[in-house]
């Protein structure tokens, strides 16, 4: 890619860590149950994966996004990202496990410790760079009652990982964790704007923001109610994003994504 097509970087708040202002999501290497995608795929083989890490590298993505309930996705880069390591942030997380095509959530503190060891063995890491709890929806009791935001500040001390936070998925859960996290991953798309306060808080605490489901998982392009670039635009307009995670196995998309994120970039003059 030209040197003025460049991917542009932020820093995730206070978490201080750096990414390109576009992500890759990657539940589909490794999971295709239980999923609300608009279409069915088939989940791609090692050189396909392969190929696409060694294109988001090109592009200029540094931000992998997985998760234990994402089925083999950790342990797919674990194995694909030998001796490209240093190149990526990858963001895992905890609380959720997808077994036999169901979930069962767990955020208790034994589990959480239990599951950061596990990620860092699969993902073959002496550190995590981002570690989310992946709510079940029950933002507020999860983070007052279960200790798992505890335990990932211990595990953080014990320099098992960089950052920690949560994926919400209230309003109110959001704003409670904004105070109490380094960063968070929201929801945010052109036909969903509830979480935007959420953003702002973060903003004015100095937490970073990952958002998820900017294309409404694919819906909002077939439903034709957004462009992606329009979308990356409104997204990377607000100053407390500091990266779109998008899921794609498409490597066409990929780099469409990425062409958007630079002119949207251009377009919110930031
Ligand atoms: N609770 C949580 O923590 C949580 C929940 C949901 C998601 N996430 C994270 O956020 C990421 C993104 O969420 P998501 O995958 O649900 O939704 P999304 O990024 O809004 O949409 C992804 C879907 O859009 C399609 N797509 C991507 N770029 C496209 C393009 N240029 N043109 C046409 N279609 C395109 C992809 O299909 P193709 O593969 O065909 O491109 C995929 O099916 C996930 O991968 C995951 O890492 C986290």
């Amino acid at each position: 890619m030209a040197p003025e097509l460049e991917l542009p970087r932020r820093r995730l708040g206070r978490a201080g860590i750096e990414v390109g202002v576009l992500g890759l999501g990657t539940v589909k290497f490794g999971r295709d149950q239980g999923l609300k995608y608009p279409r069915g795929f088939t989940i791609p083989d090692d050189r396909a994966v392969r190929a696409l890490l060694d294109l988001a590298r090109d592009l200029g993505i540094n931000l992998l996004d997985t998760a234990p309930a994402y089925g083999d996705s950790e342990a797919r880069l674990g194995r694909l990202l030998r001796g490209t390591r240093d190149h990526w942030v990858i963001c895992t997380k905890v609380g959720e496990e997808f077994e036999a095509g169901v979930s069962r959530h767990d955020f208790s503190p034994g589990h959480v410790r239990a599951s950061v060891e596990r990620s860092l063995r699969r993902l073959q890491t002496g550190v995590l760079d981002i570690v989310l709890i992946h709510s079940d929806g029950n933002d507020e009791l999860i983070i007052e009652q279960s200790g798992a935001l505890e335990t990932l500040a211990e595990l953080k001390r014990e320099g098992k990982l960089r950052g920690f936070g949560m994926s919400t998925k209230t309003v109110a859960g959001g704003l409670r964790a904004a105070a109490r996290c380094d960063l968070l991953m929201v929801s945010w798309n052109l036909a969903d704007e509830t979480e935007i306060p959420v953003i702002d808080r973060c903003r004015e605490l100095g937490t970073g923001v990952l958002i998820k489901k900017a294309l409404a998982s694919g819906h909002a392009l077939v439903a034709g109610d957004a462009s992606v670039r329009a979308t990356f635009a409104r997204i990377l307009a607000h100053a407390g994003v500091g990266s779109l995670v998008i899921g794609t196995i498409d490597p066409d998309h990929l780099r469409a994504n990425v062409r958007a994120a630079v002119a949207a970039s251009c377009d919110s003059g930031r």
